[in-house]
């Protein structure tokens, strides 16, 4: 089967070939191929018994993203006959940068099983860093990095951040926490102790070791904001007692301790205060379960389109969200990380669409897919409107002129083929039989 490569364009209508760049003396470009090759995989391809070529088919689709990268990557292969599965284990991984040992940071990811975190590790891992995820899989999970296990620069830990752990690092990415709402929300006093204890034990570490220490803060610590857009000065309106504030006042919190250690102790730290991201290996839920302003309703905008169900939006479908898209996040975070920045930037888009409009355009690119890879449908889906949870939180969108400031960062991802990308993850995805 003949495949042919797949553009994708930035918003100037530029051919985008690599994600990130060389700014402060820390040079994070990799190639978008390569990249794809650790994400869109056919994963799980079902065996045919009766056929020699049955990976033939994912494969080639998979081709038009990997260009010819397949030998370096595992395999899953599931029976249906005997509803069985069995993995191949890595002979060769993905080749990596081959950096000087001046150059090499060791770096601590925690929560880096997660949607964010996972990405993280494939950027530095590709720029030849040693990497240590430090995980409990409450939300993550080992798949999202299982391509690494075995490299001699990577090491995985299973272990809570809420007890003390030691290692010799150079730079902390803080990421561990629940960062959806149905999650967070599970054990409320579990996600306050991951802020605070999570967040002082990793501050202590970095106090130890000297190392750089970077927290993900979130867009949710501004609260209900009666600012539009949001700038870093903005103190935030957040109700301390309402169901959210497990997790808005424990990054609130996360963030006076990492200002006290920065203070007292002279760490070197770094608050990146993240708004709404989609992307590939962020989680699926149950569309009831998700407030229509999560980030995670793009996910189920497509897989709803995916599996031919109607697409549900809250409210009238007027109301406007930003979103923005995963390598353009992973490029503010490793940019704030290396920068001189100590202050709390925001990273984000700002680009606003109506919810109606994102389900339009997921409709519209799942059937632009279907089309492309021979899928034939029998209808198609509907999008359906429902009344609009009460408890919603205004609007929120970046104001991301710090960043752009400080870091040159802006996002150069458009919606489109961030979506698009997507949709080719979870078709691939779906052949699990589990989404
Ligand atoms: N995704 C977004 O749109 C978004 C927006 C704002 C902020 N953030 C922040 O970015 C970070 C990552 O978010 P994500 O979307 O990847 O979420 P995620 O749930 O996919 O990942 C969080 C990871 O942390 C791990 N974790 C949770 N509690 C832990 C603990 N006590 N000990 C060790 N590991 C633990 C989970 O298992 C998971 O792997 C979070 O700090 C979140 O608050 C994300």
């Amino acid at each position: 089967m003949s495949v042919s490569p797949i553009h994708t364009v930035d918003k100037n209508g530029d051919e985008i070939t690599t994600v990130g760049f060389n700014r402060f003396g820390f040079d994070c470009e990799v190639s978008l191929d390569v990249l794809r090759s650790l994400y869109l995989r056919p994963h799980y391809a079902v065996l045919n018994e009766h056929s020699d070529d049955a990976d033939a088919e994912p494969l080639a689709q998979h081709a038009k993203f990997s260009q010819s990268l397949t030998a370096y990557q595992s395999k899953s292969i599931f029976h249906p006959e005997t509803n069985s599965i069995s993995y191949t284990t890595l002979t060769r991984f993905t080749p990596v940068k081959l950096l000087p040992p001046s150059q090499r940071k060791r770096v601590l990811i925690t929560g880096g099983a997660g949607f964010v975190g996972s990405h993280l590790v494939d950027r530095l891992m590709l720029l030849g860093h040693e990497v240590t995820v430090l995980d409990n899989f409450f939300t993550g999970s080992k798949t999202t990095v299982n391509h690494w296990i075995g490299h001699p620069n990577f090491e995985m830990v299973r272990h809570d951040v809420v007890e003390p752990f030691m290692i010799e690092c150079d730079q902390i990415y803080h990421l561990a926490c629940p960062a959806s709402p149905p999650h967070y929300q599970f054990n409320a006093v579990k996600t306050i102790k991951t802020s605070f204890m999570g967040t002082l034990n990793m501050l202590g570490l970095a106090k130890r070791t000297k190392a750089r220490f970077l927290i993900t803060s979130t867009s949710e610590v501004y609260g209900d904001p009666e600012v539009h857009p949001q700038h870093e000065e903005y103190w935030g309106h957040v109700n301390p007692i309402g169901p959210r504030a497990c997790y808005d006042e424990g990054k609130r919190v996360a963030e006076t301790l990492t200002y006290g250690f920065q203070r007292q102790d002279g760490v070197e730290v770094r608050v990146a205060r993240i708004f709404n991201t989609y992307g590939p290996r962020s989680k699926v839920q149950y569309i009831s379960e998700v407030n229509p302003y999560d980030g995670r309703v793009v996910s189920n905008f497509i897989v709803q389109a995916l599996k031919g169900e109607d697409m549900t939006v809250y409210g009238d479908g007027k109301q406007t969200r930003s979103f923005q898209y995963i390598h353009d996040l992973i490029d503010g975070l490793i940019a704030l990380m290396n920068s001189d920045e100590s202050r709390p930037v925001n990273i984000g888009n700002g680009d606003e669409f109506t919810i109606g409009e994102f389900a339009e355009l997921v409709r519209d690119i799942v059937e632009k897919v279907q089309d492309e890879d021979g899928v034939k449908r029998d209808h198609r889906v509907n999008i359906v409107y429902k009344p609009m949870p009460t408890d919603d939180p205004q609007m929120r969108r970046p104001d991301t002129t710090r960043a752009k400031e400080s870091l040159q960062w802006q996002p150069r991802w458009t919606v489109r083929m961030g979506l698009e990308e997507m949709v080719r993850y979870y078709k691939a995805k779906m052949a699990e039989g589990n989404l």
